[in-house]
C-alpha cells in the first residue's frame, strides 16, 4: 500500500485546545513525522465546553444536541476548521495533498457501560468547508459492538514502537485530561485508562487560582502530598479491575468530592499530581509484566512535578518523555487520528480485544466526503 498524507486533529478532555498534526502513511508503518500547531482554545470558549461538558452528563442519546451543547458543536466545528486552513496556508499545502482529515471532536461523556460515547463534531460540515475527506465519530462502532470506545491510540503507538529501539515491555503513557496507557510486548497489544491525568488538577487550580493549569508543576511542588488520601482514593473500585477499562473526564471529581477543601493549593495541587502518579503505577499488577521502559506523551508530560512524581512510583522502571524518544509531546494524539483515519479509509482495524475490549478486531470511524 502507498503512504499517504493525513492531518489529525485531536480536542482532549483537557479542553485546552485543538491539536493539528500532518503525517505520512499507509496505515501501518509512519513514512514520515509532518509540521504540527495547536490552536488554543479562548477562556470564553473554554467555558462554553465546560458549560456543554455539565449539560450533557444526562444525555441518554448520542446524536441528541440541545441548546448549549449544539453551541458547543458549532464552535469546535469553527475551531477545527480555523486550525486546519491556518495549517494548510503554514506549510504550504492544498486540500488535494491530503488522502483525509482524521477527526476526533470533543467528548461530552463517555460511558461505555451504558453503551453511551457523545462527541461533538459534525464530520460532514468540516469536509464540505475543508474540501477534503474527513473520518469523523471513531468511538461508536467500538462501543456499539460493546467496546470500551477507548483509549483509539494503541495502534498508532505499537506502529511507533516497532520503528524505536527500547527494551520490551514498553509503556506509552498519555496524561492528557484522562490518563491512559499502551503496554506493547512483542505482538501483545494492552490499553485502558489508568486513572485522573490532568483535568482534575486543572479544575483544582481553575477554582483556587482562576488559572486552568499548574504551570510547570510549580504549585505541587510547593505543597505536601497526602498520602492517606491517595491511598484512600486508590479505594475506588476503578483501580482494582483489570483492562480494558476507560473514564470519563468527571468520573473521580464526585469520589474526590470536598476531600480537599481548605487544604490549601499547594497541598491540594501536590496531593492530585500524586494521585495521577499513583494511578498510573497502580495499573503495574494488572499488567503481564512490569513496563521496563516508559515513555510519557501528553501535557502533563511537561509537568516537571508529575514527572519526578511518576519517576518515583514507577522506579526502578525508567521514564522519558516522548520528546526524548524522538516522538512528540504534544502531537502524538493528533498523529494517532492522522494515522486512524488512514486505517478507517483502507479497512483496517483500529481497537482490538486488548485495547478496549471488543470481541474481535475492528474497524471504525465514518467517512464525510467534501
Ligand atoms: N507547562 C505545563 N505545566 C504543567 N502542566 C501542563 C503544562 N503544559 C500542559 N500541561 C497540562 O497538559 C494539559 C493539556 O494536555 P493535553 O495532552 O492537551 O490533554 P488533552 O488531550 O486532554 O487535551 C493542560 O490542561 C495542563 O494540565
Ligand atoms: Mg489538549
Amino acid at each position: 500500500m502507498s503512504s499517504v498524507l493525513a492531518i489529525g486533529l485531536m480536542s482532549g478532555t483537557s479542553q485546552d485546545g485543538v491539536d493539528v498534526a500532518l503525517i505520512d502513511t499507509d496505515g501501518e508503518r509512519i513514512a514520515q513525522f509532518g509540521a504540527t500547531a495547536c490552536r488554543p482554545y479562548t477562556p470564553v470558549e473554554r467555558t462554553l465546553l465546560r458549560g456543554a461538558t455539565a449539560a450533557a452528563a444526562n444525555l441518554t442519546e448520542r446524536t441528541a444536541r440541545p441548546g448549549l451543547i449544539a453551541k458547543a458543536e458549532q464552535l469546535v466545528n469553527d475551531a477545527h476548521a480555523e486550525a486546519v486552513e491556518t495549517f494548510l496556508i503554514a506549510n504550504d499545502l492544498k486540500p488535494a495533498n491530503l488522502a483525509a482529515v482524521g477527526f476526533h471532536g470533543q467528548t461530552l461523556l463517555h460511558r461505555p457501560e451504558r453503551g453511551l460515547t457523545v462527541q461533538i463534531g459534525d464530520g460532514h460540515a468540516l469536509a464540505a468547508r475543508l474540501g477534503i475527506p474527513v473520518v469523523y465519530d471513531f468511538r461508536a462502532a467500538d462501543v456499539a459492538a460493546g467496546g470500551q470506545g477507548a483509549p483509539l491510540a494503541p495502534i498508532f503507538h505499537r506502529a511507533l514502537v516497532r520503528q524505536l529501539n527500547r527494551k520490551p515491555p514498553i509503556a506509552v503513557l498519555n496524561l492528557g485530561g484522562v490518563a491512559n496507557i499502551t503496554y506493547i510486548d512483542g505482538d501483545t497489544l494492552i490499553a485502558c485508562d489508568t486513572g485522573p491525568g490532568n483535568a482534575l488538577l486543572d479544575d483544582f487550580l481553575r477554582l483556587h487560582t482562576g488559572h486552568p493549569l499548574d504551570t510547570d508543576g510549580r504549585k505541587a511542588a510547593a505543597g505536601t502530598v497526602d498520602e492517606g488520601m491517595i491511598a484512600r482514593l486508590l479505594q475506588h473500585p476503578f483501580f482494582a479491575a483489570a483492562p480494558p477499562k476507560s473514564l470519563d473526564r468527571n468520573d473521580f471529581r464526585g469520589f474526590v468530592g470536598d476531600a480537599l477543601d481548605g487544604v490549601g493549593t499547594e497541598n491540594g495541587a501536590a496531593t492530585l499530581t500524586a494521585l495521577t502518579a499513583a494511578a498510573v503505577a497502580a495499573i503495574v499488577p494488572h499488567l503481564p509484566r512490569p513496563p521496563a521502559s516508559w515513555i510519557v506523551a501528553g501535557g502533563g508530560a511537561r509537568n516537571p512535578t508529575l514527572m519526578r512524581m511518576l519517576a518515583e512510583r514507577l522506579a526502578p522502571a525508567p521514564i522519558e518523555s516522548a520528546h526524548e524518544a524522538g516522538w512528540s509531546i504534544d502531537s502524538l494524539e493528533a498523529q494517532a487520528f492522522a494515522f486512524l483515519a488512514v486505517r478507517s479509509l483502507r479497512g483496517l482495524p483500529i481497537t482490538f480485544p486488548g485495547t478496549t475490549g471488543v470481541p474481535r478486531p475492528l474497524t471504525g470511524g465514518v467517512l464525510a466526503r467534501p
